[in-house]
C-alpha cells in the first residue's frame, strides 16, 4: 500500500483506508463552467496557450480550490499533449473539439518523433508541477495525469474526436503492425511523461482511458489493460511510493479485477454502473473513485441531494474517493458543484 504515513485523506484512501467522510475532487474541476477560468483563458489568448503557460495554468488548476476547497487539485493541461511532443499537429476549434494531423499507415507513423524528444515541448507541465507544489494549500494532493495509449491513439488515427472510434478500430484490422506500434511508442512516452511529471512534484497520477468502453474481449485485454499495466509497473519500479488511478471508462464487467491485473491503487468508475454494483464488485479489489453522473452539476436539487448520498452510503464500507463520473461541462452551475460538496461533507 502506498504512502500511509500522511495526513493528506486522498493519499490515505488511495493506502486503502476508509474514512469517515471520502476525501473529494471532479473531474474537469477547472473549465468553462467557472467565470475565473474563462477569464484567464482570454488571458492567455486559447486553451493550449493556456497548457503550455505555466504561471496561467497555475492560476487555473487553483481557482477551483479556492472556490470548492476540493482534497484535490488536478494538474492543468491535456491528454492530447502528448501526441504533439511527438510531433503530431493539434489545434482546438471552438465549440467543435480537438483536431489532429492523422496516423493512417507506415509513413505517418515514420514521422513521429522519438520518446526522448518529448520533454523539449513537455517542460512547461513540469513546471506548472513544481509551481503548484509550492502554492497548493498543505492540506491538498496534486494529481498528474495522461491518456492511456487507446484512448490517446483514437485520437492521432481520426485526427478528432469520433463518436465509435471507428477509425482506431479499422486501423487495428486493417494495419496492425502499424497500430501495434504506435500503441506501443505512446505507452513508452506516458512512462517517461508521467515520470517527470512525478519527479517535478505530482503525488498521484491518474490514466485516463476514456474509450476503453469501446473495446471487447480480448481487445480490451491487449489494448486497454495491457498498456495500463506496462505504464504502471514502470511507474512502480522508479516511483514505488507515487499511488496510480486507473480510469477505463465504461469498462463495465472489466472493471471487476482491474486494479489487481494492472497494479492500479485505485479504479476510477463512470455513471453507467451503480455506487451498489461498483461496492460489491470493485471496491474489494481497492479504493474505488466516482461515482454521480456530471449532469446533476446541471439540473441541481434534490435529485443531486439523494444521488450524492446514495452514492457515500454504498462505498462508505471501504476506500472510496468521491468524483463524477465523468467531467463536468461547460453549462454546469457552480452552485450546484457547492451542493455537492456539502452533501458529501455531511452525509
Ligand atoms: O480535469 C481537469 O480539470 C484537468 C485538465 C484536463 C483537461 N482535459 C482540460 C481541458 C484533463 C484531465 C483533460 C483530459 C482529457 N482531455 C480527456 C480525458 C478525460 C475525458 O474527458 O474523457 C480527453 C478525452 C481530452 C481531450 C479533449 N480536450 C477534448 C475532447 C476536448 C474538447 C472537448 C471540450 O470539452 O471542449 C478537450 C479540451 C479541454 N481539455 C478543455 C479543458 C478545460 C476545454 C477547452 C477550452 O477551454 O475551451
Amino acid at each position: 500500500m502506498a504512502n500511509p504515513k500522511t495526513d493528506k485523506t486522498i493519499l490515505r484512501a488511495l493506502a486503502g483506508e476508509t474514512l469517515p467522510t471520502p476525501p473529494i475532487w471532479m473531474m474537469r474541476q477547472a473549465g468553462r463552467y467557472l467565470p475565473e477560468y474563462k477569464a484567464t483563458r482570454a488571458k492567455a489568448g486559447d486553451f493550449l496557450s493556456l497548457c503550455y503557460n505555466p504561471e496561467l495554468a497555475t492560476e487555473v488548476t487553483l481557482q477551483p480550490i479556492r472556490r470548492f476547497g476540493f482534497d484535490a487539485a488536478i494538474l492543468f493541461a491535456d491528454i492530447l499533449l502528448i501526441p504533439q511532443a511527438l510531433g503530431a499537429d493539434l489545434w482546438f476549434v471552438t465549440g467543435e473539439g480537438p483536431r489532429l494531423s492523422t496516423i493512417t499507415g507506415e509513413a505517418e507513423l515514420a514521422q513521429l518523433r522519438g520518446v526522448d524528444d518529448i520533454h523539449e515541448t513537455l517542460s512547461p507541465i513540469y513546471q506548472t508541477v513544481r509551481n503548484l507544489r509550492q502554492e497548493l494549500p498543505k492540506e491538498t494532493t496534486l494529481i498528474g495525469f495522461a491518456g492511456a495509449p487507446w484512448t490517446v491513439a483514437t485520437y492521432m488515427i481520426a485526427g478528432k474526436g469520433t463518436p465509435d472510434q471507428g477509425p482506431a478500430h479499422e486501423l487495428k484490422g486493417t494495419h496492425p503492425a502499424v497500430f501495434d506500434a504506435l500503441i506501443e511508442r505512446l505507452t513508452e512516452a506516458t512512462i517517461e511523461y508521467l515520470s517527470a511529471q512525478i519527479e517535478a512534484g505530482a503525488e498521484v497520477v491518474k490514466l485516463f482511458d476514456s474509450w476503453a468502453g469501446s473495446l471487447n474481449g480480448p481487445d480490451f485485454d491487449r489494448y486497454a489493460l495491457e498498456p495500463t499495466k506496462r505504464i504502471i509497473t514502470a511507474l512502480k519500479k522508479r516511483h514505488p511510493d507515487t499511488p496510480v488511478i486507473a480510469f477505463p471508462r465504461q469498462a463495465k464487467d472489466a472493471y471487476i479485477g482491474f486494479a489487481k491485473a494492472t497494479g492500479a491503487d485505485c479504479v476510477a468508475v463512470d455513471d453507467s454502473v451503480t455506487a451498489e454494483w461498483v461496492a460489491e464488485h470493485v471496491q474489494p479489489g481497492g479504493c474505488v473513485q466516482g461515482n454521480l453522473a456530471s449532469s446533476h452539476m446541471v439540473t441541481g436539487g434534490d435529485a443531486l441531494v439523494s444521488q450524492t448520498r446514495r452514492i457515500v452510503q454504498a462505498l462508505r464500507n471501504g476506500p472510496h474517493i468521491f468524483n463524477l463520473g465523468h467531467g463536468i461541462t461547460p453549462d454546469a452551475n457552480p452552485d450546484n458543484v457547492q451542493l455537492m460538496i456539502d452533501t458529501v461533507r455531511e452525509t
